[in-house]
């Protein structure tokens, strides 16, 4: 139906008849021309009509409108007046025969770079928005990094393993979505969290190096960076420890970052939980700025005022060359962080202008002890420093998150500029507040590290820390994994810490812990969300724009309308009755 693209003539194609197919972009018309833009993936070519020469022709391209399929015949001109913008803008083609091959009525919103429609309007008619060069261009760089990471870990003798995708319940964390058993009425499988158990049964197996880029699945609150089905590359390697793992896996990230953007990564820092905790109130710091936390626990205590001398934690941070912030600056900052997303109480904060210090507190603290403050935290005159005060954690994720919202001010998440890092040493356990106890912070097989083994023993869980790793870029939690307990013995202690009784644990784990009887290797994994390094590389804060049709922020996808209600008959089959008022 073609004999070229729209995207490929050029100047060396000039006088060549060729057929061009694709959708019509725009049409205007200049005095006795009518000159059409025909789009196809591939890029734009002009087309001209001429009336005083065609004239049959030129009325039949005026009656053309926006999103018309047409097929064209003619020859390659070069153009008067040259576009250097695209690839095909020294020619245009000047139309000898013209055929509509399909009508489009008007679309909701322009299909243009810049684009008049709203979000959830092109979500609803998202075949309409992948026709535009961002949304479109987006896909095809996904597809890219699929294929060189295929390559990569084919390269290094991983095999690509599909898992099923109607299991039992993992334990990951979040919610399942689940599928009801017409077969086996009243039971119900889940949609993978994860294909976690799997690829350590393909361990046992003796796969020794598997790999899957794969959908799961997770019925939780929805944000930017999440969605209710994801991508991921999962992986899962035998007879390795920590070190190999990171290796493995820095090496493939630093190879898609060479061959995608041509960016050569350095080695890749590691900070333990911990530190990054301490430092920046995240487990998933940007470290493309620095503004790391100081702490004024010892220097603020004793002295007279209450919420200092009852907090475990006084900590701050430095914004640097903010001194001459308003009042009215500073209260949107108090309101931002009492905020109940952040949930703090108030903001405390020192300045050093040129007039000297002053700080909210002044009535406790003189110009002496505040500047002792200034001097811990290596901050000068035009500095101001942000304190926040209370009980330990929190403390530190509150002034993490007020940490970011400073650098946003300030502009200092500079897009184009990648500062990966490993998070390291993770606690094995979380303890939860609602339910009174302790929970395995990655997943119950997740190993212990080794001289941890005895804080399990005796019941120091809050203190034991795990083989678990996270890969973090700008600010987002990219992937993460651990070594796993391939010891059956370790297990059982590790189910007893976490209160599962051997019956509990047979009925949720039966099949994984009977393989971990037939020599299970030692074996550790890690999985990356595909769609967030898509859209870190792509510098995108949503990973919608990389998913060829994502849900919207209550998990609906507007332009099927599910999920939907299903027939009575499909219900009674099911044998489910749901009360529909
Ligand atoms: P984890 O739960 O950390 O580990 O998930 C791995 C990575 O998947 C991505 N991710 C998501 N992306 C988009 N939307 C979501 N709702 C979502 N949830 C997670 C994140 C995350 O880092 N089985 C383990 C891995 C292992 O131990 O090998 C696991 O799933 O980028």
């Amino acid at each position: 139906m073609r004999t070229h693209n729209c995207g490929e003539l050029n100047i060396q194609d000039v006088n060549k008849t060729i057929t061009l197919i694709g959708w019509v972009q725009r049409s205007r018309e200049l005095g006795g021309m009518t000159f059409i833009d025909l789009r196809d993936r591939y890029g734009i070519t002009q087309l001209v009509f001429n009336m005083e020469t065609s004239s049959a022709l030129c009325q039949k391209a005026r009656e053309i409108g926006r999103e018309y399929i047409i097929q064209i015949t003619g020859k390659v001109l070069e153009r008067s007046n040259k576009n250097n913008k695209i690839p095909t803008g020294e020619i245009e083609i000047e139309v000898s025969d013209l055929q509509i091959i399909n009508e489009s009525i008007t679309p909701p919103f322009t299909i243009e770079d810049e684009s008049d429609g709203g979000d959830e309007l092109r979500m609803k008619y998202r075949y309409l928005d992948i026709r535009r060069n961002i949304v479109k261009n987006n896909l095809i760089n996904r597809h890219k990094l699929s294929i060189l990471i295929r390559n990569y870990l084919n390269n290094l003798n991983f095999i690509e393993v599909e898992t099923p995708v109607l299991i039992k319940s993992t334990p990951e964390g979040a919610r399942d979505f689940v599928v009801p058993s017409r077969m086996n009425k009243g039971e119900f499988y889940a949609l993978p969290q994860s294909p976690q158990q799997y690829k350590q049964l393909l361990m046992v197996a003796g796969l020794d190096r598997y790999f899957q880029i794969v959908k799961c699945f997770r019925d939780e609150d929805l944000r930017a960076d999440r969605q209710p089905e994801f991508t991921q590359i999962d992986c899962e390697m035998s007879f390795v420890e920590q070190e190999d793992i990171l290796n493995t896996f820095e090496g493939l990230v630093k190879h898609l970052f060479k061959e995608v953007k041509n960016i050569e990564l350095s080695d890749f820092p590691r900070m333990t939980y911990e530190n990054a905790m301490n430092l920046y109130g995240s487990d998933k710091p940007d470290i493309r700025f620095d503004m790391k936390f100081i702490d004024l626990t010892e220097n603020v205590k004793g002295k007279g005022f209450k919420l200092f001398d009852e907090s475990e934690l006084t900590i701050a941070i430095n914004a640097k060359g903010c001194a001459e912030y308003s009042r009215k600056q500073l209260d949107e900052l108090t309101e931002w962080v009492k905020r109940p997303q952040i949930g703090a109480k108030g903001l405390i904060y020192a300045k050093h202008t040129k007039e000297g210090i002053k700080s909210s507190i002044d009535k406790f603290f003189n110009t002496e002890e505040i500047s002792q403050w200034f001097q811990k935290a290596d901050a000068h005159e035009g500095d101001l420093l942000l304190i926040l005060s209370g009980e330990k954690e929190k403390t530190q994720k509150m002034l993490g998150e007020l940490r970011l919202e400073m650098a946003n001010k300030l502009n200092l998440r500079k897009q184009g500029s990648f500062q990966p890092l490993w998070v390291i040493d993770f606690p094995l356990f979380e303890w939860d507040e609602t339910t009174n106890r302790f929970y395995a912070k990655h997943h119950p097989f997740t190993s212990p590290k080794k001289e941890h083994i005895k804080l399990l023993e005796n019941g120091d869980l809050k203190n034991a820390n795990a083989n678990a790793y996270d890969l973090v870029i700008n600010g987002v939690e990219i992937g993460g994994g651990s070594i796993r307990i391939h010891n059956k013995d370790l297990q059982k202690v590790m189910f007893k810490c976490l209160n599962f009784t051997d019956e509990e644990a047979t009925k949720q784990f039966g099949f994984l812990m009977d393989a971990f009887s037939y020599g299970a290797p030692p074996h550790g994994g890690i999985a990356f969300g595909f769609d967030r390094l898509c859209a870190v590389m792509g510098n995108s804060d949503s990973i919608k724009d990389y998913i060829a049709f994502p849900k919207n922020n209550s998990g609906r996808d507007v332009m099927s309308e599910s999920p939907s209600q299903i027939a009575i008959e499909q219900l009674k089959e099911l044998g489910i009755s749901i009360n529909t008022k």
